[in-house]
């Protein structure tokens, strides 16, 4: 989604836009521009599509030491010159992440009153009004606090006044937005990666809360200067660069066995000892609910599948765009758990905030340290899947499952579900995830994806845990390679799907759960004995019995709670070299976005 930048200090401030943008491209955008004060006005140069169309609009030697710069993911208006941000209206120059939702009704007022507009946006709205109460106030902090009491919806902005051309402001609701602290330079940003080339020293703004950078930052609540802990973020910019691999997904692909050793490991160093000690106890909740978007509601599903077998808590898992306008079941005695990577997709933060309302108790599960989700949770247990660059989770959607599978055995040991020396085997196992991960991307999946990439059309098959994980296997093959892809719990084909079964239909089924496999198994040679060609992800002992599938993947056999990680890299892959072999630009799919912070 929409990335923001700006910046004021001793150096050019366009190189120091345009890189901040450029680690900003992984959000997702569709058209990139800066707005910067070169000492005589401001100067706003933009443009749809890449950030290599809007450096070549660019004339070289142009001094600045103070300017905004943006990633647009169109929402209002379409992705054209016009509609990218920043934009201008009297003396302010904006650039805005969010929606603001009353725009149409403020857009009339604004009219009325003399203003014109040029693009569709809404975000246009935004500095039209800061320059029509500024007309009045003539003081910029005010006007900024007056503006939050008429917007409705999110937003976070970076604003330039033009009488007061050597400070940067900044203000957010419900889109994030950090400071960076320099030397003699400071940066405001959406998250850390924009700024890491220059700080890791950074500050989370609050919502509501506005940022004044001229030679120092200072930032106000209510008016009134208020102090903020300076963060320090842990790790470097590798993590934001490719190191050779030829994308972001594979090289987090091949981080994942780091991730689950960094994840789990809190959990396991000194053996049961150490879950029952750091993992929260969980045990007095009856009910759990699982809330996520995209990936991580899948890793909620295959969360809820292990939970189930292993304990006596129910699990419903929910998509957080449906969840937050839904009647609550829940009660004193529900956990309600928030899976999210980023901890700032706003359908997920907006049904924290829902059962907050009602005192029901949170877990987040998230990666990003100090985001929104992670802030307002009771309680966070955080991943630590690093930066992840790729619009398409990898990493962060095995770390989700790991943290999920352990809170399922320490749930299952307390409720005295999974004995001492079961638990003791099973942590066992944990250590030794990170090799059984190794070993699997290590295999070729290159003939899987030349069955793949010349059909629009593949099939997911697979029923409880397994239905679970193809069905992020299927949405990660369309994310990156545009094939349309459909995942069904395999005896539900029969009701209606099978009839798209032709000669030649790809179906990629996973089988881990043995005690079900055999159905899954006729559920295959149905859709064989109409001419599907099928990719079979399995384990060794479910394989020996069955050969006739198309390619088979063959993973150990572990136990419940490794295993659905150890099949999820098979398909993250196989997904990878398909859109690899479909020239699809991999970490950057047409109109994904990998933070979602509206609605
Ligand atoms: C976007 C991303 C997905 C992600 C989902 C939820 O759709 O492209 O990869 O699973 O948002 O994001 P979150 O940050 O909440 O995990």
């Amino acid at each position: 989604m929409c990335g923001i930048i700006g910046y004021n200090g001793h150096k050019n401030s366009i190189k120091v836009l345009i890189n901040g943008l450029k680690a900003l491209e992984y959000r997702g955008y569709d058209s990139a521009g800066i707005a910067y004060y070169n000492g005589k006005r401001m100067e706003i140069i933009k443009t749809s599509g890449r950030i290599f169309n809007l450096e070549k609009k660019l004339k070289p030697n142009i001094q600045s030491n103070i300017g905004i710069g943006h990633t647009r993911w169109a929402t209002h208006g379409k992705p054209n010159d016009i509609n990218s941000h920043p934009h201008r209206m009297g003396k302010f120059t904006i650039v805005h992440n969010g929606i603001i939702e009353n725009y149409e009704e403020l857009k009339k007022g604004l009219i009325k009153k003399g203003y014109k507009f040029k693009t569709e946006t809404d975000s246009e709205v935004i500095a039209a009004l800061l320059d029509f109460i500024y007309s009045t106030e003539k003081d910029v902090l005010k006007t900024i606090s007056l503006l939050e009491e008429k917007l409705i919806g999110a937003y976070a902005l970076g604003i330039l006044c033009d009488d007061e051309p050597n400070i940067l402001y900044a203000t957010r609701k419900d889109s994030p937005l950090i400071v960076g602290i320099g030397n003699k330079e400071n940066f405001i940003a959406s998250d850390v990666p924009a700024i890491l080339k220059y700080t890791n020293q950074y500050i989370i703004i609050e919502d509501n809360e506005i940022v004044k950078i001229d030679d120092k930052v200072t930032v106000y609540k209510n008016l009134n200067e208020t102090e903020k802990k300076v963060l320090t973020f842990e790790g470097n910019l590798e993590v934001a660069e490719k190191n050779g691999f030829d994308h972001f997904m594979l090289k987090e692909i091949h981080e994942e066995p780091s991730v689950i050793k960094n994840t789990t490991e809190p959990f396991l160093a000194d053996g049961l000892e150490s879950l029952i000690q750091n993992m929260p106890n969980f045990s007095q909740y009856k009910r759990i609910e699982i809330v996520g978007c995209g990936s991580a509601y899948h890793a909620g599903l295959v969360g809820k599948a292990i939970i189930e077998k292993y304990t006596n808590t129910p699990v419903a898992v929910y998509i957080a765009s449906e969840f937050r306008y839904q009647k609550l079941f829940t009660d004193k005695e529900t956990l309600v758990i928030f899976i999210s990577q980023s901890g700032e997709t706003a359908d997920t933060l907006a049904s924290l905030r829902k059962i907050k309302s009602q005192n029901i108790d949170s877990l987040a599960i998230v990666n990003v340290v100090g985001s929104s989700l992670a802030r307002e949770a009771k309680n966070t247990i955080y991943i630590k899947a690093g930066p992840e660059i790729s619009v398409a989770t990898t990493k962060a959607y095995l770390a989700q499952v790991a943290v999920l599978s352990l809170i399922a055995l320490n749930l299952g040991y307390k409720q005295k579900i999974i004995s001492e020396n079961k638990a003791n085997d099973i942590i066992k196992s944990f250590i030794k995830l990170p090799t059984y991960i190794e070993d699997i991307i290590d295999k070729n999946y290159k003939q899987i994806a030349k069955t793949l990439y010349k059909k629009n059309i593949c099939f997911y098959i697979g029923r409880g845990i397994d239905y679970a994980l193809s069905m992020e296997g299927s949405l990660k093959l369309k994310e990156i390679s545009y094939i349309v892809s459909m995942c069904y719990p395999a005896g539900e084909l029969k009701h209606g799907t099978i009839s798209l079964i032709d000669k030649g239909t790809n179906v990629i089924s996973v089988i881990t759960d043995k005690t079900i496999a055999d159905k899954t198994l006729s559920n295959i040679k149905e859709v064989k004995s109409r001419g599907a060609v099928v990719t079979l992800v399995t384990t060794e002992e479910i394989a020996n019995d069955f050969a006739d599938v198309n390619h088979k993947v063959i993973i150990p056999k572990t136990n419940d709670f490794i295993n659905p990680m150890i099949a999820a890299i098979p398909l993250q892959l196989i997904s990878y070299e398909t859109a690899k072999l479909r020239g699809c630009d991999i970490d950057k799919p047409k109109n994904l976005a990998k933070s979602v912070t509206v609605e």
